[in-house]
């Protein structure tokens, strides 16, 4: 297991590519199940969830090849049955449910364990499954689900207590790509992620409309076929990087972004006090420091709304950030794991019921720190830049997960980083 040693208080400059997105990736990668013919998936980031999909596949009987960012994926024939071992590495993995149960008829996958950032229930991915007419059992720790007249299309309304479930979603559309009939979702999650997912769909021959609304139709069909397809730029990673330039740049930019799924980010950054700016085709931005940086309130909420994915990043900035910041996670209200580990850097913050309090500090001061989950862990690495001394995060797996090589990438930014082992 690695460590990251950061040496704060340094300040970035240059110019980075952004890597493909995670998150479009893995319900993607889940989809090229739905076809026997091989398909090709360009951009797909390497990093450790994206290589766990890969296994999956594998042990599910696909042809997997993958040669830098591209993967191709022949599923000739697919078994029903997803490896607990595998599984239970990653919660996106349940995405195979709806491309196996609507292909193979049937469906056994472990139930996904909990993580640091909360409880992952998987209430409305059966609900939706059982809403196109499959049956559901829980057995030894599986959903075992069978349909073994195939699915016959609905209308499911996926709406969960703490809004839309984007992976939910993207279970129930791609079940419903070769149902019987019509499915209408309602209340479906509208990510950029969620709409990549519909246009790989479509490309394989799928009939779906009102992808990045709340209201998804999908017309049954009887057979997909294979498609290739370049996944969207990661808006987190490029999130995570814009926050990087406000707290320690000296004007940094970003390549290969999508501005249209950079608004939350965009507006907060401005408002916080911090100069940012996109190229006019939008793939490029440039972020660097204001002069008077201001603490703000956030309150995360589902796309277009300011994602539970970057609340982490942005309280890293502002516990440096003169004022009092409010950041409030209603997807997650216990995604606040972060805080503690940048108290010990002598952050002031107070966690209580789904909120953290911050009042911003002038300078941390550095300390070997814990990641834990994977958004945490890149908030660490922010804070750490702007701490005095050098800061030692461990258990770097957990960053891995997500970000493609973002030592490299700070290094090249003239981040003073290091890889060692643990
Ligand atoms: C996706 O997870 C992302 N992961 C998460 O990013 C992201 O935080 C999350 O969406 C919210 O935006 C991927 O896309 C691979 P949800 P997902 O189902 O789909 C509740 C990262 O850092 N819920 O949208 O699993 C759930 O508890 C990861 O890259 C139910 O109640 O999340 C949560 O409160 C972390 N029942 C809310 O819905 C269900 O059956 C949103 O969860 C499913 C979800």
């Amino acid at each position: 297991m690695d460590k990251l040693l950061v040496h704060g208080n340094g300040s970035l400059r240059g110019t980075i590519n952004i890597s493909g997105s995670k998150n479009a990736s893995l319900p993607i990668l889940a989809a090229t199940l739905l076809s026997e013919e091989a398909s090709i998936v360009r951009r797909v980031p390497d990093v450790s969830d994206t290589n766990y999909m890969l296994q999956i596949l594998r042990a599910l009987g696909a042809e997997v090849e993958r040669s830098s960012g591209t993967v191709r994926v022949e599923p000739a024939t697919v078994s029903p049955e997803a490896p607990y071992d595998l599984v239970r590495k990653m919660r996106a993995s349940i995405c195979v449910m709806g491309p196996l149960l609507t292909r193979v008829g049937r469906a056994k996958i472990s139930l996904p364990g909990g993580c640091v950032i909360g409880d992952r229930p998987v209430d409305l991915h059966v609900k939706a499954m059982q809403g196109l007419g499959a049956s559901v059992e829980m057995e030894g720790g599986d959903i075992i689900l069978t349909a073994p007249k195939g699915l016959v299309g609905a209308e499911i309304d996926m709406q969960g207590k703490h809004g839309p479930t984007v992976l939910g979603t993207d279970n129930l559309m791609m079940a419903a790509t070769l149902a019987r009939g019509t499915t209408i979702i309602e209340s479906a999650a509208s990510e950029p992620e969620v709409v990549d997912l519909a246009n790989f769909l479509i490309g394989m021959g799928a009939r779906i409309e009102g992808a990045g609304t709340r209201r998804i139709v999908i017309e049954g069909v009887n057979e997909l076929t294979a498609v290739e397809h370049t996944v969207i730029p990661d808006r987190i990673e490029a999130g995570t990087f814009m926050v990087a330039g406000a707290m320690a740049g000296e004007g940094i930019t970003l390549r290969r972004v999508c501005r249209d799924h950079l608004g939350a980010a965009h507006d907060k950054l401005i408002e916080a006090g911090h100069l940012v700016s996109f190229s006019d085709d939008g793939s490029e931005v440039s972020v660097s420091p204001g002069a008077s940086p201001r603490g703000c309130d956030i309150i995360t909420a589902p796309y277009p709304g300011f994602p539970t994915d970057m609340q982490a990043q942005f309280t890293a900035m502002f516990v440096t950030t003169p004022g009092i910041s409010v950041v409030e996670d209603k997807i997650f209200p216990q995604r606040f794991m972060h805080c503690s580990e940048m108290k010990r850097m002598g952050a002031d913050i107070t966690v209580d019921g789904g909120r953290a309090v911050i009042r911003g500090v002038d300078i941390l001061s550095a300390a070997p720190v814990m990641a834990s989950d994977l958004r945490a862990s890149a908030a660490l690495v922010l804070a750490a830049l702007r701490a005095r001394g050098t800061t030692e995060i461990n258990r770097l797996y957990h960053i891995d997960r997500g970000y493609e090589h973002i030592d490299e990438k700070l290094l090249q930014l003239g981040g003073t980083v290091e890889r060692v082992p643990a």
